[in-house]
């Protein structure tokens, strides 16, 4: 219980602050409202009237879009809307709706073609790369567009959005089931494929963005392809997130130097920039002396739905410097030795002896060869090499130990169990497993038209 002392004093408190807050309530009502500064925009730059045009009116109507655009290099090199947005009159792709608005003909894609004019080295080596034809090399193996196991809207929301749609222009306008779309492999009206947004995004383009892992990360992610979860997992991830705020990302290209920039390497740094004498590329295959994500690993020359032109050697060599700038040569030859004998050990230990039991299975016509995926033995197959399997792999690949084993190893032995105990029931009862009307299936199989 309070003493009266301590109630007076109470009182006393409660008087002053209640009338310091009625003061305050009063002051508000009777001050202006005092907004957020709004910045101001007196673009006037060396472009041309119709140039002018654009950006006058669209600083009214999409601010968000010019101020991205003037604080970009494009912005202060006098790149403007139209460099990259002007059309040909007759293009698929001319927005039908703002020749009301502006005598040019504009188009929103931008397509790696269109950035070819001014950027022919970047656009020449991302043509190449399995981003830029995924769709392509997806429609050839996998499973689930080959035999209809998922529907377009399944795929649209998934799939498509990191590979990439095939977009389609009716009547002036994009189709909604295609379009809005920055999928790595996006085909575009013109026939280009790809889209450079996806990493870099519009309309600052800017370098540092791409430069960081989360840059990458919104596609490598996931149970199937964990790179953004491994990468947070290392040493080199904990570093980033340590200190990468205090480095130079946007230091000008061929000058982004390990040591001085960054101590650390995010995705870029192993797989794109150029580091010691090894020439940035934006072919993501350079590098790489392994298929780590197929499901039995060969050299990305073997790979045969898609051969690289590559030979794994040079490769190795090529990644080896990177990992030289910042280690030692005793260093470096031990991690990639433990990464090709955990290569080995996946291969040998795991994939192979279970494909040979399941495809035994298919031969005694225990397991229907009709569709993939409809039966519970062919989704824990696909799991152990598409899940867990990738999981040791990369976590072997790119120092992460919790992927290594208790994402990888560790679930393949219990998969192989489940496998193992599933296809012993199947010999013994000696009828076909069942075969499932799958959820959601009947997807359309017919292959897009890829070429133009
Ligand atoms: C008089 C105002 C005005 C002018 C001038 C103008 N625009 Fe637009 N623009 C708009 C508006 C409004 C929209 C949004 C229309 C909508 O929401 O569909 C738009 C949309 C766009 C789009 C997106 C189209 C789409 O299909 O999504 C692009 C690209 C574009 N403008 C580029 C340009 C370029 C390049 C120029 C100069 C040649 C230009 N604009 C001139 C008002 C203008
Ligand atoms: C360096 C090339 C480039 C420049 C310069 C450029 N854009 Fe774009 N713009 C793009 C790309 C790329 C996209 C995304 C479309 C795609 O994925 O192909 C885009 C998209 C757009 C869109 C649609 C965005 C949305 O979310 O609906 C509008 C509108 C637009 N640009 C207007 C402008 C205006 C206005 C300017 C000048 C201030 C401008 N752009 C300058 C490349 C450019
Ligand atoms: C008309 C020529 C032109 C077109 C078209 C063009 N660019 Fe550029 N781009 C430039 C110039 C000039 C620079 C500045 C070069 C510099 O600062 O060294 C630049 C710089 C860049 C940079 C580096 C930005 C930075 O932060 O340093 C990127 C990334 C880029 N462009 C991407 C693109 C993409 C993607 C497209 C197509 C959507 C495109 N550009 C279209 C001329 C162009
Ligand atoms: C979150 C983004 C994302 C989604 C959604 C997604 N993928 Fe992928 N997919 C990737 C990435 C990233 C890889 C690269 C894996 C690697 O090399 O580690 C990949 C790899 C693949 C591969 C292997 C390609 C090769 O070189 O052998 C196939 C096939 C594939 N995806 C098909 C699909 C299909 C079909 C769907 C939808 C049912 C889908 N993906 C959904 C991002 C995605
Ligand atoms: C997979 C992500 C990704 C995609 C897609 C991508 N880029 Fe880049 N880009 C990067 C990264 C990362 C860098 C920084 C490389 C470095 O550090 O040197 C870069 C750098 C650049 C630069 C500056 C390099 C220089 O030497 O001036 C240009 C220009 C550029 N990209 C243009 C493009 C164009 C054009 C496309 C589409 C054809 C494209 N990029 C697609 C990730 C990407
Ligand atoms: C918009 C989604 C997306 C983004 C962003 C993206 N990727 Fe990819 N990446 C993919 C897909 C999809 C594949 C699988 C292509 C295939 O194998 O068919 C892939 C494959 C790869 C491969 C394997 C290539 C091979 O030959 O097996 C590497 C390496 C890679 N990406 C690195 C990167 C890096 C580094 C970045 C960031 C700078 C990045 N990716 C950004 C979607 C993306
Ligand atoms: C320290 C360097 C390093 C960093 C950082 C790094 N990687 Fe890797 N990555 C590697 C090495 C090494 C391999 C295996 C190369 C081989 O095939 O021998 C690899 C393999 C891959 C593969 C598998 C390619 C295939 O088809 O087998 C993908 C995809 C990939 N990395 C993407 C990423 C992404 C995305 C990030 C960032 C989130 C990243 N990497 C960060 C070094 C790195
Ligand atoms: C920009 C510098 C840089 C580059 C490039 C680089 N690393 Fe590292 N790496 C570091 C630093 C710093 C550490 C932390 C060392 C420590 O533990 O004190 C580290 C740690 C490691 C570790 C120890 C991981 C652990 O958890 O103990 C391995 C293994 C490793 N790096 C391998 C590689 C490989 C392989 C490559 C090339 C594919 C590479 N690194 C590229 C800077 C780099």
């Amino acid at each position: 219980m309070k003493t009266p002392n301590q109630r007076a004093l109470f009182l006393v408190f409660i008087c002053v602050f209640g009338s310091a807050i009625s003061a305050a309530v009063r002051a508000e009502q009777v001050s202006p409202i005092v907004s957020p500064s709004l910045k101001e925009y007196r673009i006037v730059r060396s472009v041309t009237e119709d140039a002018q045009r654009c950006i006058d009116c669209h600083a009214v109507e999409s601010k968000g879009i010019v101020a991205d655009w003037a604080a970009s290099r494009h912005g202060h090199a006098n790149i403007s809307c139209m460099d990259c947005h002007a059309a040909g009159p007759a293009d698929p792709d001319v927005s039908k709706s703002h020749l009301a608005l502006d005598k040019i003909p504009v188009s929103v894609i931008v397509s790696p073609k269109d950035c070819s004019r001014c950027h022919p080295g970047e656009a020449a080596q991302y043509e190449r790369s399995k981003h830029a034809n995924t769709l392509e090399l997806i429609w050839k193996i996998d499973p689930w567009l080959k035999y209809g196991m998922n529907n377009s809207i399944e795929r649209q929301t998934g799939c498509y959005h990191c590979h990439g749609s095939v977009v389609k222009v009716e009547n002036g306008t994009f189709s909604a089931d295609t379009w809005p779309n920055v999928g790595v492999g996006r085909i575009n009206p013109d026939g280009s494929r790809g889209s450079c947004s996806s990493c870099h995004t519009r309309h600052k383009f800017s370098l540092s963005e791409a430069r960081k892992p989360e840059a990458c990360g919104q596609c490598h992610l996931g149970p199937d392809h964990p790179q953004i979860e491994i990468f947070e997992e290392s040493k080199h991830g904990a570093i980033y997130h340590a200190e990468g705020d205090s480095w130079n990302w946007n230091a000008a290209p061929g000058t982004w130097t390990p040591g001085v920039d960054y101590r650390a390497p995010s995705c870029s740094v192993c797989h794109m920039s150029g580091v010691n004498k090894i020439a940035a590329t934006h072919d993501v295959t350079e590098r790489l002396a392994w298929e780590t994500q197929a499901p039995l690993t060969v050299r990305p020359s073997q790979f045969a739905p898609w051969p690289a032109k590559t030979d794994w050697q040079t490769e190795r060599r090529k990644m080896e410097q990177i990992c030289l700038a910042c280690h030692s040569q005793a260093w470096t030859k031990g991690h990639f030795e433990r990464l090709d004998a955990a290569v080995a050990n996946y291969n040998d230990n795991y994939f192979k002896p279970m494909k040979k039991l399941v495809d035994e299975l298919y031969e005694k016509k225990l397991l229907s060869k009709e569709k993939n995926l409809d039966e519970q033995l062919e989704i824990d197959m696909y799991e152990l090499w598409h899940h867990e399997g990738r999981r040791a792999r990369f976590g072997a690949a790119m120092m992460a130990p919790d992927y290594a084993w208790w994402h990888g190893f560790y679930e393949l032995k219990k998969r192989c169990m489940i496998i193992e105990e599933q296809i012993e029931k199947l010999l013994q009862s000696d009828r076909p497993a069942k075969v499932f009307e799958v959820k959601g299936s009947g997807g359309d199989t017919t292959k897009p038209d890829f070429e133009k």
